[in-house]
């Protein structure tokens, strides 16, 4: 049973379709947008809806697209050869349980809304209701023909219009409803006598209109929900907006951005109070900003966790990681997979943090990798220290006890131990445990060879 339409309600996805204006190799509704594929924002949208079933049809790229959603509960309806819009509907039919209203949406429009969908689902009850909208530029999108009293009568294709046709700025979105009884019907009907020699669903309108049922029309709260993509320029178009309308919602819950224009969002970001967040910065996956956290321009920030009070500099990028509270990382840092830092912990220019817990207080300000190791609190890393995890085959630990100084150009060969309050002299290469409360050096003493003449160069 659906839930919020009140009336028994299945939703057919348009996917088959290859999306030949994209010029990709890539299905087009796998295409990312705000970084889901753009079916899934359709099949969210469906969802909010509690339908009984939604079921996909699709077609071109064979099963990558069931690969790529891999979602549970989904029908999946295979359209081979791809005929057009109708002919995948069809498809569909047989998967249906024969009552009630279906609903049809395409994978390639996706900014559409729920609110307006319940809309059309309601206008739907007696017969054919059709989305439609007024566009300023309603090139390459299906007109909406009405005649006597504003009576919708047909749905003329871009290619098959007339000049005079496609002065209309009324287009139909390709997503409308319909009681499945009439719907069967009136596909049954259908010719691909067109430009495009394609079975149109967008015909079904005349169909309709010759039985005498009456076809309605909805129009969305916002003209941007009926945008579709065909190209590359649409997709990036639709990415613009839904990057502004991401960032609108920040602002309104207190964020301060440098700029909206400049901010892309592609999961989910959330954010405590008091953020800011300057020009330029990725967010993908989760990402969790805590309170007065702010991030300075062009960061790529992945599914990661900053803590209150941290300042992330510029051009750092984080992912999987975790940041405590306090912290100060970048300008040009890299927090691999696995960096957990404590709170007060300081993270310079150059430095590489992978697969380490550091714990609170602790700095490494310049040019360093830390790779699969335990820092205590209060380390001081110093510039050009490496962890040296790696033997070619295997990866070892290196453990950084509490309060311990690590000297400049400092090679830890891991497995190794430096002990609490040790202090390691630079150019260290440490192969064996360091114990604590003592300094270990393994340089050579320099030599000094007073009034030393330097070679001259023979010949003249
Ligand atoms: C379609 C409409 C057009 C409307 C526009 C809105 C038709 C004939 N035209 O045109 O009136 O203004 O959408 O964006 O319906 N698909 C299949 N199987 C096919 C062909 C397409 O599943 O054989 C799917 C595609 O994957 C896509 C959707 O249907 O998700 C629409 O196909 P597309 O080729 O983009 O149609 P448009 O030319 O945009
Ligand atoms: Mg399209």
């Amino acid at each position: 049973m659906s839930g919020s339409v009140g009336n028994i309600l299945d939703v057919v996805i348009l996917a088959a379709g290859q999306g030949k204006r994209m010029n990709s190799t890539l299905p087009k509704v796998l295409h990312p947008l705000a970084g889901k594929p753009l079916i899934s924002h359709v099949i969210f949208a469906a969802q909010s809806l509690s339908p009984r079933d939604i079921c996909v049809v699709y077609g071109h790229g064979g099963n990558a697209v069931r690969d790529a959603l891999c979602m549970p509960g989904l029908l999946w309806a295979l359209q081979e050869p791809q005929l057009g819009t109708a002919h995948a509907v069809r498809q569909a039919l047989p998967h249906l349980r024969g009552d009630g209203t279906v609903l049809i949406v395409y994978g390639d429009v996706p900014l559409i809304q729920t609110a307006t969908l319940e809309n059309l689902v309601h206008a739907a009850k007696d017969a054919l209701a059709i989305l439609t909208v007024e566009l300023s530029d309603p090139t390459g999108y299906g007109r909406i023909l009405r005649g006597a009293g504003g009576r919708i009568v047909r749905i003329v294709e871009q290619k098959d219009a007339t000049d005079e046709e496609r002065r209309v700025r009324e287009v139909n979105t390709g997503i409308m409803a319909v009681p499945v009884e009439r719907l069967g019907g009136w596909l049954a009907r259908l010719s691909n006598d067109n430009a495009q020699k394609e079975y149109y669903l967008t015909d079904i309108v005349a169909a309709a209109v010759g039985d005498g049922a009456p076809v309605s029309s909805v129009s969305p709260g916002h003209d941007w929900e009926a945008l579709g993509v065909n190209s590359q320029e649409q997709l990036a178009e639709l990415e613009r907006i839904v990057q502004r309308r991401m960032a609108g919602k920040l602002m309104e819950q207190g964020v301060r951005l440098a700029d909206p224009a400049r901010l892309d969002i592609r999961g989910e970001l959330l954010c405590g109070r008091n953020v800011f967040i300057d020009v330029n910065n990725v967010f993908e996956g989760r990402v969790e900003l805590g309170e007065n956290v702010e991030i300075e321009p062009n960061c790529v920030i992945r599914d990661s966790r900053i803590g209150a009070g941290s300042r992330i500099a510029a051009f750092t990028h984080i992912e999987d990681a975790v940041v405590g509270a306090d912290g100060v990382i970048g300008p040009y840092a890299r927090l691999r997979p696995g960096a957990e830092l404590a709170e007060n912990v300081h993270i310079g220019n150059f430095v590489e943090i992978k697969k380490s817990r550091v714990d609170a207080g602790s700095k490494a300000n310049h040019l360093a990798y830390i790779g699969d190791a335990i820092v205590g609190r209060r380390v001081n890393i110093g510039a050009g220290t490496i962890t040296c995890n790696y033997d070619g085959a295997n990866k070892f630990q290196t453990i950084i006890e509490d309060d311990a100084f690590i000297g400049s150009d400092t090679q830890l060969v891991a497995p190794v131990k430096i002990g609490r309050g040790a202090t390691l002299g630079a150019g260290t290469t440490l192969t064996k445990d360091a114990p604590p409360d003592s300094l270990t050096v393994t340089r050579q003493k320099p030599v000094f060879i007073p009034g030393w003449k330097r070679p001259v160069k023979k010949g003249n």
